[in-house]
């Protein structure tokens, strides 16, 4: 489509949002930190006094070993698992290989984790639906990055899988998947810095994270597929987020492959 007078106002819209839309001009204009303010938490707050569960430390991982060239060309989108469950070192590597925090400085504010971002904004959470985990009760979880822990938030609730998959656009292998990884966004933790020009950026970094879910599943015999189509309100209720100032942008099934 030309991009010309006739193109319809929320084509150009989407086009607008993976532009630069950095104009000279815009660098007059005060971000929250130019302003001086309070620098946004690296991680969603949680009750103190939760029960958080431990993981296996990544300095103690047997995995990843696999040759990286043999793995990139490996990988695929994976919509077909087994019922073999993951293991709890195995769940652990993977939240590791996609959020994984390698270093905090700047009084706690500022994290070097095993993907890129954008300014180090790192604006996602990860949730959980875990499935098929070993010695996890199936749930809503989330992951602590900061403590390499998992917070859980729902059990006992055995239809979530299946209200996830019908939130997924009814894509039904997420209900099959032992674990599916869901990312909201925090924008905030980017506006801070960059406005309206965090956008672009927040959604580039979420395929970071993916690809390092992908290329990590592959190396451990399991496999993933990215999801971009589903309900955005259908999902961020499952999750108990507002949908304003954190929403779902993401999701991903990992399971064991054939
Ligand atoms: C941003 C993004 C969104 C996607 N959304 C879906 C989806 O909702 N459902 C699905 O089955 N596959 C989805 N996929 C997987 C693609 O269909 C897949 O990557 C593509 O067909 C190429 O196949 P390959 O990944 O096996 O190379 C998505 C991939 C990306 C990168």
């Amino acid at each position: 489509m030309k991009n010309n007078k006739k193109t319809p106002a929320l084509i150009a819209r989407g086009r607008d949002f993976i532009k630069s839309n950095r104009g000279r001009k815009q660098f007059g204009e005060m971000s929250d930190q130019m302003k001086g303010m309070k620098n946004p938490l690296l991680q969603k707050d949680f009750p103190k006094d939760a029960e958080l569960i431990d993981l296996p430390s990544p300095l103690k991982f047997e995995m990843g070993t696999a040759p990286l060239l043999e793995v990139i060309n490996q990988r695929r989108s994976r919509r077909k698992y087994t019922d073999e469950p993951l293991t709890l070192a195995e769940l652990s590597f993977l939240l590791w290989c996609t959020q994984g925090i390698k270093r905090i400085f700047r009084d706690g504010y500022v994290s070097l984790r095993t993907v890129p971002s954008a300014g180090s904004r790192h604006a996602f959470e990860t949730y959980l639906l875990i499935k098929n985990v070993s010695d996890i009760k199936p749930g809503l979880y989330r992951f602590l990055a900061v403590e390499h822990k998992l917070l859980p938030l729902v059990q006992d609730a055995p239809d979530i899988f299946q209200k996830a998959a019908a939130a997924s656009c009814n894509q039904p292998f997420v209900a099959s998947a032992a674990v599916t990884f869901v990312w909201t966004t925090i924008p905030y933790r980017c506006e801070w810095r960059y406005r309206e020009l965090s956008h672009k950026v927040i959604a580039i970094d979420a395929g970071h994270v993916c690809q390092n879910l992908y290329l990590a599943a592959e190396s451990i015999g399991a496999g993933t597929c990215a999801i971009a189509a589903y309900y955005q309100d259908e999902m961020d209720e499952l999750l108990g987020v507002d949908g304003k100032d954190e929403f779902v942008i993401y999701l991903a099934p990992v399971g064991k492959i054939p």
